[in-house]
């Protein structure tokens, strides 16, 4: 029933934190994978995935009110949101989703007040060093981040490549990669470019089978190593993990890398004008949480790149939640200091 007074704003709103845990955890137990095109009670469900007949049940059915699966007489179906939580759908987004579930989602978000009393992120009280200190010294949490983000990114990427001609853009440079998903799809599509994936060492480490004579694998820290010298950089939801003090650092770091010529491709969720609900406002509560960081409006964007010594050209809308802001190096020559 759509929301018609005060009270039931609220309770769908509330109702949201839910909805939110069930997706999560049916993502972690592999319940849209033992679900195929035949409808299945939640027994059935319940008895391959190894959780309890009852809960599942109800788990199902509020997911059901909201989209996820359908129910029916004969049990459970999938819709097209539930597919998309199976390992094997092309753009599954089970791995992201299923990160919302573990425990150490649910300790950052124990800290929710904290954020929101000082505006640093929850993780500080897990790990003073921050959230990529976290994956870097553990590498198991490291490796579910590296497949989250791939799962993420399955769509976006998708809609990057169809907004975007890549095939003059020379040796591109992608900053804070991850596993090179963007980049490897970039280039497939880009035959005359070559590809330089920057990231982490433990990052890198883990992608090196991607490595080819168009792709070289560069380890490092945007904070403290220089960046390679190309024709394009690309970073996606990168610049969003930081506040503005770092994403500043990264982006001049950047700037200090590039050539006159060079072009930056962000590739972030933009907040939009709109006031009404938009996924980049739940990213933004997130990024405040998880790293301190943010999602911005364009004209945040523009104000950000211009400091860093870029002209925020334009924003090319993707089928996806980002956008791609091109910019161009603001004045020829590499900034001093
Ligand atoms: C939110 S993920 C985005 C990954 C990928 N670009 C995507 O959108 O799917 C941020 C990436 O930045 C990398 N990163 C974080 N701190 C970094 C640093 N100091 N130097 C280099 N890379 C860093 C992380 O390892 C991670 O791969």
């Amino acid at each position: 029933m759509a929301a018609s007074g005060p009270f039931d704003t609220l309770t769908a709103a509330l109702g949201g934190l839910f909805v939110a845990h069930c997706l999560a955890s049916v993502a972690r137990f592999g319940v849209p994978d033992a679900l195929d095109d035949t409808p299945r009670t939640a027994h059935e469900l319940a008895d391959i995935t190894g959780v309890d007949p009852e809960a599942l049940g109800r788990v199902l059915r509020l997911l059901a009110a909201h989209g996820v699966f359908a129910a029916g007489d004969d049990g459970f179906a999938h819709t097209g949101a539930s597919r998309m939580l199976r390992s094997d759908h092309p753009r599954s987004w089970r791995d992201f989703v299923a990160t919302f579930g573990t425990e150490r989602t649910a300790r950052q978000l124990g800290y929710f007040d904290y954020s929101l009393q000082t505006g640093l992120p929850a993780t500080n009280k897990l790990n003073p060093d921050g959230f990529f200190a976290i994956l870097q010294s553990d590498p198991e949490a490291g490796r579910v981040f590296d497949a989250a983000m791939v799962s993420k990114a399955r769509i976006q990427v998708a809609g990057v490549l169809a907004a975007y001609d890549f095939s003059d853009r020379g040796t591109i440079a992608d900053i804070g990669g991850g596993q090179g998903h963007l980049l490897r799809a970039v280039l497939d599509t880009a035959e005359r470019t070559r590809g330089i994936l920057f990231d982490l060492p433990p990052v890198i480490e883990r992608a090196a089978a991607i490595a080819s004579d168009r792709l070289t694998l560069r380890a490092g820290d945007f904070f403290r190593d220089p960046l390679p010298v190309c024709d394009t950089y690309l970073l996606m939801d990168v610049i969003h993990d930081w506040d503005v003090e770092r994403a500043t650092a990264i982006l001049t770091a950047v700037r200090k890398a590039a050539p006159p010529h060079a072009r930056l491709l962000l590739v972030e969720s933009v907040i939009p004008d709109d006031p009404g609900p938009d996924w980049s406002k739940a990213m933004d509560i997130m990024m405040l949480i998880h790293t301190g960081g943010r999602q911005r409006t364009y004209g945040e964007h523009e104000s950000l790149l211009r400091t860093c010594g870029f002209r925020l050209e334009r924003a090319v809308a993707t089928t996806s939640d980002v956008s791609i802001l091109e910019a161009a190096c603001a004045r020829p020559g590499v900034l001093s200091g």
